[in-house]
């Protein structure tokens, strides 16, 4: 018996795929059988990663989640090249330079609600288009523990990565009975490019803070969050929506 969660033949939607957790997150699907369409600003970066997965389980579409138009035009050419929608994974998302609050730009401010809230809320609306009339579906919001407590420093994407949370709980109640679960995922720092390129902009002893910010005393590995999301998109997490799946080696214990 094949012990790891079963996701054969699942077609499944991951925007921000063509980096770090996302791309992580096709690859492992890819191998164990699912269908995967990546979705990314960057099709270099998304032509990456196919090449990396040597699959034709994954294809790709070029996407900007803050754009309503363009989400739309995402979710069609999914449904046309998957054949339907059965888990749409939100997970593309920036940051911002870490600054007290009344230093955060509007710009940083304006983009981090932009991308990081209302990208998802297009992309769970879009979602929602699709999995109804076809009867459910699971859509996994990438949301952090960034939206579950303070985080000093990166408040524009807090409030961001909180509105994700209250949106996965609102959509679970509301579309509950239409069967289409929603969930989110709040990882603390995990060893990916947007954490990479948050480091080289701190001094050695912010960088060390930030490794050793929970109880195990390290960064999380992509494959740690893929792993847990695996589970999820499989049909063993069922009875489970509107929850906040917390991946952070202890921090918020
Ligand atoms: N790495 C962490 O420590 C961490 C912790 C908690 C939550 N998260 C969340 O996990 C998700 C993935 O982050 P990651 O660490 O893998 O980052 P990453 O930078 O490696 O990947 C993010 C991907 O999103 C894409 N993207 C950005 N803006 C986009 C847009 N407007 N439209 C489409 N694609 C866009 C980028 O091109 C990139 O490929 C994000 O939502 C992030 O906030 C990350």
């Amino acid at each position: 018996m094949n012990p790891a969660a079963n996701v054969e033949g699942k077609r499944v939607l991951i925007t921000g795929g063509a980096s770090g957790i996302g791309a992580e997150l096709a690859l492992l699907l890819a191998s164990r059988g699912a269908k995967v369409m990546i979705a990314d600003l960057s099709a270099e970066n998304m032509a990456k990663t196919i090449e990396q997965g040597n699959t034709d389980k994954i294809s790709s579409c070029q996407v900007d989640v803050a754009d309503a138009d363009s989400v739309r035009a995402l979710f069609k050419e999914a449904m046309k090249g998957l054949g339907g929608l059965d888990v749409v994974v939100n997970n593309a998302g920036i940051d911002h330079a870490p600054a007290p609050m009344h230093e955060v730009s509007d710009d940083d401010f304006d983009r981090n609600i932009a991308v990081n809230l209302k990208g998802v809320w297009h992309c769970m609306r879009a979602a929602i288009a699709c999995m109804a009339p076809a009867g459910g579906g699971h859509v996994i919001n990438v949301a952090s523990v960034a939206g579950l407590r303070s985080s000093p420093m990166i408040s524009a994407y807090s409030a961001a990565k909180h509105g994700v949370v209250g949106l996965t709980k609102s959509a679970a109640v509301e579309y509950a009975r239409a069967n289409i679960r929603f969930n989110a995922v709040c990882p603390s720092f995990i060893d990916t490019p947007m954490v990479q390129n948050t480091m080289a902009q701190l001094d050695e002893r912010a960088q060390h803070a930030l490794i050793k910010a929970n109880p195990m005393k390290r960064l999380g590995k992509p494959e740690e969050v893929a792993g847990a999301m695996a589970w999820l998109c499989s049909d063993e997490s069922s009875f489970m929506t509107g929850q906040t799946m917390v991946l952070d080696g202890g921090m918020l214990a």
